[in-house]
């Protein structure tokens, strides 16, 4: 997380498959907004690579339907005319070697001699090694002409540990480690990355962060959202590989790390690396699979398909730190309504002083909620006396909202942060080649189990539910409960 200064060498911004989903909702947005920030090279080009016939006039009104729809009416017409003269469009099919020396020589045309060079891989994912042949077969990966060169790549990373590994060489034999920049936007979150600060800007939390006080961390991340039009994808990737695999487990290995020694990529990478290496491979009887009633019949699902659009399950993290502290995970699609969500619970203090209260049931543990989206902020829940009464306690809320703290502040974009940090050449935002491996050994073990004959059932819930009695029930067996104190369940 670094503090550089960006550069006023000619930099290139070159997204290939420009023309689909991502650049128009996310990459121009935030790179517009960066410029209205005044955050961007001096010298910025944006160009786009896609296979449909648009010049540049036309990418850029397309671009500019986009932008106009998403900010309702708010949208920032001067500074719009003055970006999109830096805007281009160069038609190409991403398989063809004629098409990218074509994109050279407009590149070439246009840039100084020592430009920089940030090459984006908006596309599906088939195409990820093709478009680094081409670069790498025309020599567009080198960094000799003074300027630098990065790729940044958009999960899925890989299906499996096999093929994620095998991505991984075909990249690397074009591009070194440090050129590589794999987003997992979750990480480009304003609220994950208060994690670090909330655990390692404060000391009254971590003496407590630990398996002495913690009882058990929660993290639960929903959509009320079904998958819509991108059931042909998701049919094949279900929830284990569309989010657990990246987001979920992004999210435990940073709540969960050791004091890095600092914020730089590998000492931040390093700590995460240790804790993902430490994970238990789970049981499949601690699991659970589902998928919501109603899923098999949406266009580009197959009609009798398993994938599994929820699962939960209990991981246990063997070092020091966490032993015996159970993990609970969990995330599903078409759910009552969209939260991210950690809660840390805390363990019951240890005498029973409040006897009316321990008898009642009503000392509850503390618990502390760290809102990722969507009331961004921090609950700490503690007990208190109820006035007048005799040892009867009530648990109270402590909150701390970013809406009322940061007033009038609008929590930048992930996107925004992580494609800054790129242009930079920042990586500690971005997952290194180890971590992804070891994300994937996790998944895939899980995913076999599911195959085996411990494997526990793909049961149904109804949309808008809270997801299946069997993920209440895995926390019930150990006398707990999910808890979500970011709102009310
Ligand atoms: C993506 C998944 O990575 O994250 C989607 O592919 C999911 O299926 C999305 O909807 C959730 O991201 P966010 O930022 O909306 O929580």
């Amino acid at each position: 997380m670094s503090q550089a200064q960006i550069s006023d060498v000619t930099t290139s911004i070159v997204i290939f498959g420009a023309s689909g989903d991502l650049t128009h909702r996310k990459l121009i947005p935030a790179l517009f907004n960066l410029f209205i920030k005044q955050r961007l090279p001096e010298n910025i080009q944006i160009v786009g690579f896609a296979r449909r016939p648009y010049d540049h006039e036309q990418f850029r009104g397309l671009l500019r339907e986009s932008l106009e729809k998403a900010a309702k009416g708010a949208f920032a017409e001067a500074d719009w005319e003055t970006f999109s003269q830096r805007i281009f469009y160069v038609r190409g099919n991403l398989t063809e070697r004629d098409d990218f020396a074509t994109l050279q020589s407009f590149l070439y045309d246009q840039e100084a001699d020592n430009a920089d060079r940030l090459y984006y891989l908006a596309t599906a994912p088939d195409f990820y090694d093709k478009v680094v042949g081409h670069l790498h077969g025309l020599s567009m990966n080198t960094e000799e002409s003074g300027g630098w060169r990065r790729l940044v790549i958009e999960k899925p990373f890989g299906y499996d540990l096999a093929t994620a590994t095998a991505l991984n060489k075909a990249i690397q034999s074009a591009f070194n480690e440090r050129q590589i920049y794999r987003i997992d936007h979750y990480l480009g979150k304003e609220t994950v990355q208060n994690i670090l600060f909330f655990r390692f800007a404060n000391t009254i939390f971590e003496p407590v962060w630990n398996r002495n006080y913690v009882d058990n961390v929660q993290i639960t991340v929903i959509e009320d959202l079904d998958v819509a039009q991108r059931a042909g994808y998701y049919d094949q990737a279900g929830v284990m590989r569309d989010m657990f695999q990246n987001h979920l487990l992004q999210l435990l290995s940073l709540v969960a790390i050791e004091p890095p020694v600092s914020l730089q990529a590998d000492d931040l990478r390093n700590e995460k690396v240790k804790v993902l290496s430490a994970i238990r491979p789970v049981a499949a009887t601690d699991t659970v699979r589902a998928q919501y009633d109603g899923y098999c019949g949406t266009p580009g699902v197959a009609p009798e398909s398993q994938t599994p659009t929820y699962a939960a399950f209990k991981l246990y993290v063997d070092n020091w730190r966490w032993q015996d502290v159970p993990f609970y995970l969990r995330s599903g699609k078409a759910l009552a309504r969209k939260a991210s969500e950690i809660v840390i619970q805390f363990r019951r203090p240890p005498t029973l002083l409040f006897n009316g209260a321990q008898r009642s049931g009503k000392l509850a543990p503390n618990i502390l909620s760290l809102c990722i989206q969507p009331d961004e902020g921090m609950h700490l829940k503690f007990e208190t006396k109820v006035p007048g009464a005799i040892g009867e306690a009530q648990s109270v809320d402590m909150e701390f909202h970013y809406s009322s703290s940061f007033a009038g502040t609008t929590l930048p974009d992930a996107y925004e942060r992580l494609l800054l940090d790129a242009l930079l050449g920042d990586a500690a935002l971005f997952t290194r080649e180890d971590e992804i491996a070891l994300s994937w050994k996790l998944v895939d073990g899980i995913l076999s189990g599911w195959e085996s004959p411990q494997a526990p059932p793909l049961v149904g819930y109804a949309p808008g539910s809270w997801g299946p009695e069997e993920a209440e029930i895995l926390l019930a067996d150990d006398g707990r409960v999910w808890r979500t104190g970011c709102g009310d369940h």
